[in-house]
């Protein structure tokens, strides 16, 4: 490769889905440095130490260089902070030649948009995922990001066919896979050895089922909670339930007066957010989960447990032709319902989608080299 000086990369943080996606990339990168300097640059939308540290800890990624502190707030507020925090770090230092943003959050689209206004280069790590349901933030992040990004990274076929019905440039969607599995892969047989499972008064073989929650649209109001308690209030009668609680939702609880309506759902099983290898000990050995998360639905689908979302709509529709999950309407009967067909051994089968693979990084840190190869052909 004929190159003045090593490639610069910023690799963007934010939140807590965004860590199990860069991790493996970071590392990936690091492996050539004779060709690139990936640098992780966290916002800090989350900072707490269990929705942020803990997660660097257990995947073995080192302190970002740099750290924007940018914190909660509205969307507007978040946003922009993050914009004006990024903007000033990159003017106050040597340009990065590229910039990877990866999923759905507010600082995907803040950073991206940045990067792109200074003419820096922007590769989109889960591009082309597409809910089609404009009411969630996620899906104006996704959209305008893949709107402005010069790299369409995508982790399933489907991907590839939102962004060319969008018209997109063939030219720019590269299917690399799922990052996420490289994370998950690397980290499993470590997990098989956490102790959580006696954290939480669970036994050899056990059924339990995993709960979490913290899409707005099911947390944010006081009805929906209110509905989603008392589903958890039947299923509790016959079974354990595990539910490491998000920040949002606690506060939710708080500020609804719900908290004696959760104390009173027996079998209940509360925690505060939890890292990412006790975590996916829980995902494993779970007899189903109860989640609105989107990388939950992925992982449940590479461990093969049934999944139930708790959604209207999906965005990894992958995971319901191919894997595990399953969407559910939102109203106690049917989620009661459907959990008690699960426990009966009605679950769809599943198997692992393509390229979910373990080797996604491997891909997309060629496609980078090659990228960067015709760049300077030109
Ligand atoms: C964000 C992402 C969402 C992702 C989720 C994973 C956006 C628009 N949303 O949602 O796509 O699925 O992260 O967790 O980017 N809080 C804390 N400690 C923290 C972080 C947040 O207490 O470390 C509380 C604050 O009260 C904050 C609230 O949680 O206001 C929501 O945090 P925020 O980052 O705005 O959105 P999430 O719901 O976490």
């Amino acid at each position: 490769m004929t190159k003045t000086r090593k490639k610069l990369i910023h690799l963007i943080v934010g939140a807590r889905p965004n860590f199990m996606k860069m991790a493996p990339l970071y590392k990936q990168l690091k492996k050539e440095n004779e060709i690139f300097e990936p640098v992780l640059i966290h916002t800090g939308q989350h900072y707490d130490e269990r929705m942020s540290k803990l997660f660097f800890v257990d995947l073995g990624m080192p302190e970002p260089s740099a750290y924007l502190d940018v914190g909660s707030g509205t969307h507007g507020a978040q946003t922009a902070r993050i914009i004006q925090r990024y903007e000033e770090h990159i003017l106050s230092r040597i340009k990065p030649h590229l910039v990877i943003v990866a999923g759905d959050v507010n600082s995907t689209i803040a950073c991206a948009l940045v990067a792109k206004k200074l003419h820096i280069p922007v590769a989109h790590l889960e591009a082309g995922l597409r809910s089609f349901d404009e009411k969630m933030p996620e899906e104006i992040n996704r959209v305008l990001t893949d709107r402005i990004s010069d790299l369409l990274l995508t982790p399933s076929r489907d991907a590839d066919e939102n962004l060319l019905k969008e018209g997109v440039d063939p030219q720019k969607i590269h299917f690399v896979g799922n990052i996420m599995i490289d994370s998950l892969i690397e980290h499993k047989e470590k997990a098989k050895e956490s102790q959580i499972l006696t954290r939480f008064d669970i036994k050899e073989a056990e059924p339990y089922a995993l709960v979490t929650l913290h899409r707005p649209s099911n947390v944010d109001e006081k009805e929906g909670l209110i509905m989603l308690l008392d589903a958890f209030a039947e299923i509790g009668k016959q079974n354990k339930l595990i539910f490491p609680m998000h920040p949002r939702t606690k506060n939710n609880i708080q500020r609804y007066l719900l908290s004696d309506k959760l104390k009173q759902i027996p079998n209940l099983h509360i925690s505060e957010p939890i890292g990412y290898l006790d975590f996916m000990k829980l995902q494993m050995d779970a007899k189903l989960i109860l989640t609105d998360s989107g990388g939950i639905q992925e992982e449940s689908t590479y461990f093969g447990v049934p999944c139930l979302t708790l959604r209207k709509n999906t965005e990894r529709p992958i995971t319901i032709w191919e894997g595990t999950n399953k969407l559910v309407s939102l109203d106690s009967k049917s989620i009661v319902e459907q959990v008690y067909l699960v426990l009966q051994g009605e679950v769809a089968k599943g198997k692992i989608p393509q390229y979910w693979d373990g080797n996604t990084a491997q891909r997309i840190t060629a496609l980078i080299r090659d990228w960067f190869e015709a760049e300077s052909d030109v």
